[in-house]
């Protein structure tokens, strides 16, 4: 695995093996890798000739200051980790080298900001999609890989690519749980003892809500969710909403497989999100 600082150094690589006719699978991530980010990993290996992994902490996306002093950076766990798992180039880029100068571009991605994350963290997807699309500018890959943790950003991610005619396919990746069915995340690191015991009611919460969604009005299960989690003790729910899974506006009435829920929630200083599709 060779390790890239320069922007362009990447490039003219990637060129090279361009000019082979060879594809170009990409990872974005931000680091403090779990077997989630393992799994884009290995799903891009299986489909492309070449693997491009990203790690980077985009200051833009970050609406809480001290969010971003407390993200986890751990570059040299990382780089083992993608070795393994057959990475061939990481681009682990400075500040400087993505944002020579501000970003001043603003994104319209209609009403798709407009709910859930895009309320409670202003900014922050036109702050994915200023970093995506660079790493996109730099990498050209044939096909980029992202969670489905992050649902919403799934969406915008989509929309920006159809906005800006990136041709690139966007890989959606299934969210990869504990044994208990917390999903991973690299936030999960910071939760003590007792907010791990804790913190699995969230995903057993939208479980069981999906065994009710057929029979149960979708207000009264939504204040179930809230109620069941809020009363764990030391969780406190910040949004939950039942959307359509296009359009990621509230649904009016269940409609299978077309439904997603979406969670956010706090366990002390740290905040969770999590998904399921009804
Ligand atoms: O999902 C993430 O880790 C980040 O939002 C991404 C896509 C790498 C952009 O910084």
């Amino acid at each position: 695995m060779t390790v890239f600082e320069s922007r362009e150094t990447l490039a003219d690589t990637l060129h090279l093996h361009r000019a082979k006719h060879m594809s170009i699978g990409f990872v974005p991530t931000m680091g403090a890798l779990h077997a989630g980010h393992i799994s884009l990993v290995s799903r891009c290996r299986e489909d492309n000739e070449v693997v491009v992994v990203s790690i980077f902490v985009n200051p833009a996306q970050f609406n809480d200051k001290n969010d971003l002093a407390r993200y986890p950076r751990m570059l040299e766990a990382d780089s083992e980790k993608l070795q393994a798992a057959g990475c061939d180039f990481l681009f682990a880029p400075a500040v400087e080298e993505m944002y020579p100068e501000e970003d001043r571009r603003q994104f319209d991605f209609g009403m798709l900001d407009k709910v859930m994350e895009g309320v409670y963290r202003p900014g922050h997807f036109n702050g994915v999609a200023q970093i995506v699309s660079k790493l996109f500018d730099t990498v050209q890959p044939q096909r980029a890989y992202f969670g489905e943790k992050d649902f919403q950003q799934l969406a915008v991610i989509r929309r920006m690519v159809k906005m800006l005619h990136y041709p690139v396919e966007i890989v959606g990746c299934p969210i990869v749980r504990e044994a208990d069915g917390l999903a991973m995340s690299s936030r999960n690191a910071r939760l003590t003892v007792e907010q791990l015991k804790q913190a699995p009611v969230i995903a057993d919460t939208l479980f069981q809500s999906r065994r009710k969604i057929a029979h149960t009005p979708l207000d009264e299960l939504k204040r179930w969710v809230k109620d069941r989690i809020n009363n764990t003790g030391g969780l406190e729910v910040e949004y939950f909403e039942i959307v359509d899974r296009e359009t990621l506006q509230p649904a009016a009435g269940y409609r299978e497989n077309e439904l997603q829920g979406c969670i956010a929630v706090h366990a002390g200083d740290v905040r969770l999100i999590d998904n399921v599709t009804y």
